[in-house]
């Protein structure tokens, strides 16, 4: 009995929420300019499009790259990009479990290397929810190339610096944001983790727009 009075008040918590969330669609908007909305952005990230009309450079550049940051600083990436230690995970970013370290060339201890346990695909956990993620090779980028916790305008002078990024030019980035398959693991992370926002190719094109701007950074 308690069981069903319980089950009946989630169906009702339940309901509430389809109604909700059908006001919320609801908004009065007319099908064009839903559509037109629609066009300026992919899974919460905006096209390189919604940016075209800031006449001046420097501030479409800084303006293209804040939504750039927006995927490079989500835990999906981050979480592989620390600045010191060794990798975090979830989106709370907390240190890796078990304890990792970076190891030399960013692969692990000898004997305990991320390819001990990273496949090169996710592999859903046998027991419990969540997964195991993987993509080929699965590894740290060098300390210089580190960025959780920076604010975009920091990751931006960083990306600008070729000290920094292994003599990477901004031409480089481009197709590195928008191929490489390490970046496009944060698209498809595996059950249990939130996927970056947007896709790979809007984080390419927003990339191949910011350097066209100029590649200046946001103040
Ligand atoms: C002993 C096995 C093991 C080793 C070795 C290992 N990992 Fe992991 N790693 C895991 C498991 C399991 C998870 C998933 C944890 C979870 O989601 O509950 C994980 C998760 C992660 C995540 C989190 C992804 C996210 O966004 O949440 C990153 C990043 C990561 N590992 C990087 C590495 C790197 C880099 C190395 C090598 C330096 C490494 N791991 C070595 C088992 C391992
Ligand atoms: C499994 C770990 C891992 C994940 C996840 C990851 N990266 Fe990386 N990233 C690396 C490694 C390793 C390198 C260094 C490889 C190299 O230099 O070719 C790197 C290098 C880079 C670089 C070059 C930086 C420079 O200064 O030259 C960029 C840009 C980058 N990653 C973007 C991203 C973005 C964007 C995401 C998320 C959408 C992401 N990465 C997710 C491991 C990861």
């Amino acid at each position: 009995m308690k069981f069903q009075t319980r089950w009946m008040t989630a169906m009702a918590i339940g309901a509430g929420f389809v109604m909700i969330s059908a006001c919320g669609q609801d908004d009065g908007a007319s099908p064009d300019k839903n559509a037109a909305a629609d066009a300026m952005e992919v899974n919460g990230l905006m096209k390189p499009a919604a940016f075209a009309s800031i006449e001046n450079e420097e501030e479409r550049a800084g303006a293209l790259f804040n939504e750039m940051a927006k995927v490079m600083l989500h835990p999906r990436c981050a979480n592989c990009h620390p600045k010191s230690g060794g990798p975090t995970q979830g989106d709370a970013m907390v240190p890796h479990e078990p304890p990792v370290v970076r190891g030399a060339g960013g692969i692990g201890a000898t004997g305990m290397e991320c390819f001990t346990c990273h496949g090169s695909e996710n592999v859903e956990f046998a027991t419990m929810e969540g997964s195991i993620p993987g993509a080929e090779p699965w590894f740290l980028p060098p300390v210089a190339m580190g960025w959780a916790g920076s604010s975009p305008a920091e990751l931006c002078a960083q990306l600008n610096d070729p000290s920094k990024t292994g003599g990477r030019s901004l031409e480089d980035l481009i197709e590195h944001n928008g191929g490489d398959h390490l970046v496009n693991w944060a698209w498809n992370p595996g059950e249990g983790r939130t996927p970056a926002p947007g896709d790979q190719e809007t984080l390419g094109a927003l990339t191949a727009a910011w350097v066209e701007a100029g590649g200046h950074c946001p103040a």
